[in-house]
């Protein structure tokens, strides 16, 4: 019996690397790197040692920020108005990634780490289940022996391992588009972050004097280039990360509902999806009309709630991508952003099809209506509230 496994090469996933061999399955793990600051080569001499037949690590990084990465931009994707969605947006293609192998390998079975309280047992086990069909054996041991990580460490200890990061206080999910932080102190949602939770981002405090300026090119919607100079997507990403991360902006610190009927207390850092999110809304405010802006947020208010609630195989997220896709052919131009101690404003924007008009706009020069155009116009814009309004006796 084969299984594939989806192995991040921490605590949970070593340990069930050791159960399923135990159950007498020959294990084939594999590690997506999603962007991830980990040491890989690392994670699969794990694999190893701990007796997998066989590991594959599969580079996705450029998959990642060109395939989901640029989708969400694109839909300003801010689950309740907060979360970037890194951990959302990854799942489906890891679980695609593993779904492959297991086709390829002729796996009995898959398995993952996940809890029976997390979203991402869903978002991971819906794609399999399109890639690998309804019968597929999904084993989760977390999930199906409520797995702690004092448990986990145990089943190394037993079987002669040093378990990895045992004193890791946090659980920590890390890809190129934001890095998720959750359990300890932090599961007391009145306690503040402890600083030490951070790694991507400086203390607002400590962040430099010098304000940073930075220019972002879009076009249609997607960051083309920093400054003038044109780079892809993944680089922009890895490089605001950092960049904006020193000057202490992209903490996120909120209540999420999740999936399963549970409140939770979350943080994360994401400096470049922040960044451009904001810089790609504005570019999107020149640009729209007012009834495309304003149905441009039910839009990507669908399309976020669909990702972050596991359901990437519904079809309707197709059809909202391409209406946001349509709009967004329009998005192209630049945004200019100031980053100053963990505070960015965007100070400038422009687009060869803005909506704006300077010369309309102008008190000075150009387009005035006439006293009696606006006057009637008031008018017949107010009849209906007043009309109502007295018919209320209100
Ligand atoms: N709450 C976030 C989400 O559902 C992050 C989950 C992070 N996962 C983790 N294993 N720490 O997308």
């Amino acid at each position: 019996m084969r299984v594939v496994l989806a192995y991040s090469g921490g605590l949970d996933t070593s340990a069930i690397l050791l159960l399923l061999k135990e159950k007498g399955y020959e294990v084939i793990t594999v590690t997506v790197d999603v962007g991830q600051e980990d040491d890989l080569a690392g994670v699969e001499e794990r694999a190893y040692k701990l007796g997998a037949s066989k590991h594959y690590t599969i580079n996705a990084t450029r998959e990642f920020a060109e395939k989901y990465i640029s989708k969400a931009i694109k839909a300003n994707a801010l689950y309740e108005d907060k979360y970037p969605l890194g951990t959302a947006l990854a799942r489906p293609l890891i679980a695609e990634k593993i779904a492959e192998i297991a086709k390829k390998e002729g796996a009995d079975a898959v398995a993952h780490g996940c809890t029976s309280k997390g979203n991402d047992q869903v978002r991971f086990d819906l794609v399999l289940r399109y890639h690998l069909g309804d019968d597929v054996k999904i084993i989760a041991p977390v999930r199906e022996l409520g797995l702690t990580r004092a448990a986990s460490a145990n089943i190394l200890q037993r079987h002669g391992f040093e378990p990895p990061g045992v004193h890791k206080k946090y659980s920590v999910d890390e890809n190129l588009w934001s890095r998720s932080i959750e359990g300890g102190v932090l599961d007391d949602p009145a306690t503040p972050p402890p600083e030490e939770v951070f790694a991507w981002t400086v203390p607002p405090e400590k962040a430099p004097d010098e304000p940073l300026v930075l220019k972002i090119g879009f076009s249609k919607g997607v960051p083309i280039s920093i400054n003038n100079e044109k780079m892809d997507l993944e680089k922009i990403v890895r490089l605001l990360n950092r960049l904006v991360g020193l000057h202490g902006y992209g903490r996120i610190d909120h209540i999420e509902n999740r999936v399963v009927g549970l409140k939770s207390r979350e943080v994360y850092e994401a400096p470049a999806a922040l960044t451009l999110i904001e810089a790609h809304r504005d570019l999107e405010k020149l640009v729209y009309t007012p009834r495309e802006l304003r149905f441009k947020k039910i839009l990507d208010q669908e399309w976020s709630d669909l990702v972050y609630q596991g359901l990437w195989i519904e079809p309707l997220r197709l059809v909202i991508e391409k209406a946001v896709d349509e709009l967004n052919k329009w998005v192209s131009g630049e945004v200019v952003v100031k980053v100053y101690k963990g505070l960015l404003t965007v100070i400038a924007r422009s687009s060869e099809y803005s909506g704006y008009s300077k010369d309309l706009i102008d008190y000075d020069k150009g387009w005035y209506p006439s006293a009696e155009e606006a006057e009637g116009f008031i008018k017949i814009w107010g009849m209906h509230s007043l009309v109502a309004t007295r018919s209320r006796n209100l």
